[in-house]
């Protein structure tokens, strides 16, 4: 298994009047290579899910494994080299002041066990050339922009090739297409779909698009209430449609509705 959540719980604001469990013993593996994209209403703990996968949130009770080692109690820059993530935020993956080609410097030396410092030597920067040649977007020729200076989109793109281009075992998507306009989120999903399979990724993608969700991926799970509510793979992900993820929903949480009134019968 590439990533486990065992029994994963969390719970904010424990005894207090806010008090919200956010998630609730969820259990997920995955297989290395496997792409999985996740849909739920808002609340449903999909981002709390990933910031305990990546070590900004460490769970109540359960147990975080990747690679078959426990990183439960890793701190987030020490899981930084099995981890690529990106945000919704195009502010968040990057760094405004810096160029281009410092930008993908520092994500270069995130991964690496010890930094050597290097400064962007001519090889270094060849490589990079190659790598920003793949968005299509021209950024090539911008090594030595500020990356303040470029638009929604192409700052979401960059990211998404800093999260990429060390090859991390696991990468974080979490609705990292939702702040863009339909053309630029259309070409981010494009680039997400080549460099998850030119790398063979193993990605977790949350999307609010059902379409989105359903076109990528080799499995799809739906959250709600903190649970993991469906899930579906292979064929059966393939035949699913938009409608029929909405009844499945329908169904679920009109089930659990009435088996909670018939608890309080
Ligand atoms: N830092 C936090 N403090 C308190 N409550 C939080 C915090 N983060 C998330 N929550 C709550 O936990 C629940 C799940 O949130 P989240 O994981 O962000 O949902 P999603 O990403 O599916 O929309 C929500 O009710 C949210 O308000
Ligand atoms: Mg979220």
């Amino acid at each position: 298994m590439l990533l486990a959540l065992k029994q994963v719980t969390k719970v904010f604001n424990e005894g207090t009047i806010d008090e919200k469990v956010a998630l609730r013993s969820i259990n997920l593996t995955l297989a290395p290579g496997d792409f999985v994209t996740i849909i739920g209403s808002n609340g449903a703990g999909k981002s709390t899910m990933m910031n305990i996968i990546s070590g900004r949130l460490f769970p109540d009770t359960g147990s975080v494994w990747i690679n078959g080692k426990d990183v439960t109690s890793l701190r987030e820059h020490e899981r930084a080299r099995y981890i690529g993530r990106v945000f919704q935020d195009p502010l968040a993956g990057t760094a405004p002041n810096m160029t281009i080609e410092e930008n993908l410097a520092l994500a270069y030396n995130r991964t690496k066990r010890r930094t050597l410092k290097f400064g962007v030597t001519k090889k270094r920067r060849d490589f990079f050339r190659e790598a920003l040649a793949t968005l299509h977007l021209g950024l090539e020729n911008r090594l030595t922009a500020k990356v303040g200076l470029l638009s929604g989109g192409e700052r979401q793109a960059l990211s998404l090739l800093m999260a990429t281009f060390t090859k991390p075992d696991l990468l974080l998507l979490d609705e990292h297409t939702a702040a863009l306009d339909p053309a630029r989120a259309e070409l981010v999903t494009e680039l997400t779909k080549e460099i998850v399979e030119k790398y063979k990724l193993t990605t977790l993608m949350v999307t609010h698009n059902m379409e989105q969700a359903l076109r990528l991926g080799n499995r799809l799970i739906m959250m709600d209430q903190g649970q993991i509510i469906f899930e579906a793979s292979g064929n059966e992900k393939q035949s699913l449609t938009v409608e029929r993820l909405l009844q499945e929903f329908q169904r679920i949480r009109g089930s659990q509705f009435a088996s909670d009134r018939a608890v309080l019968g």
